[in-house]
């Protein structure tokens, strides 16, 4: 079965929550099925080698994980306007991936989470597309024929999920968002399916 690999980094869980309604819209399409990942933190001093599992949250990812994915959603919490050191590490690493076209040709989609509602989802959004792009992959966004994009009082962009979590950073998404979410898992799961059928 064709399986989507979701890949985030969450230090507060909002992006965690986010990729989990993802996976929920990419298990809703029949014959698709979601691989759930994360990034490790990064430091700029490591004493100890880190345990390869995490504690909490998805394993970390592996090489074979890009290899083996029909497709892709990525998710960061908003930086400054930017994804996360993390993430950006992860991307930074892959130039082995990038020679040999491990993604080119396959969807992919993007997720944030930000304490402010203007405070930068769409940038960081669109800094996760470059990459993305680099790397051969075909975005997927979520179109207006979503209502929940047009009554949504928080998160949920046309250019990928996303959550806004306030001045407490509450973790748990809207109904809108979450709606939102799992369509743009659905949308991203059937259009891995359309094509490498
Ligand atoms: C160093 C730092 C920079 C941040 N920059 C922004 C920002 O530019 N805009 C914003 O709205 N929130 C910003 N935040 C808040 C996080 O994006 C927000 O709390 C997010 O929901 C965390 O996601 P997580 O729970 O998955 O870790 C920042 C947080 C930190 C620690």
């Amino acid at each position: 079965m064709p399986e989507i690999l979701v890949l985030y980094y969450s230090r507060g869980g909002s992006v965690a929550r986010l990729a989990r309604q993802i996976a929920r819209g990419i298990g809703e399409v029949d014959g698709a099925s979601a691989r759930l990942r994360s990034v490790p933190p990064v430091a700029a001093v490591t004493r100890a080698v880190a345990p390869p599992v995490p504690g909490e949250g998805a394993p970390y990812v592996e090489p074979r994980d890009l290899v083996e994915c029909t497709a892709l959603a990525i998710g960061s919490p908003t930086r400054f306007g930017n994804m996360a050191a993390p993430m950006k590490h992860f991307f930074d690493g892959l130039g082995s991936e990038w020679t040999s076209g491990t993604l080119v040709g396959k969807p992919a989609a993007v997720f944030t989470s930000t304490a402010t509602m203007h405070g930068g989802q769409e940038a960081t959004l669109l800094s996760m597309m470059i990459p993305l792009l680099h790397h051969g992959c075909v975005l997927v966004g979520i179109p207006y024929t979503e209502p929940a994009l047009s009554s949504t009082r928080g998160g949920g962009t046309p250019y990928g999920a996303s959550h806004v979590a306030g001045n407490d950073d509450d973790p748990q998404p809207s109904e809108d968002e979450s709606r939102l979410a799992r369509a743009l898992g659905r949308r991203l799961a059937a259009i891995a399916l359309k094509l490498s059928a």
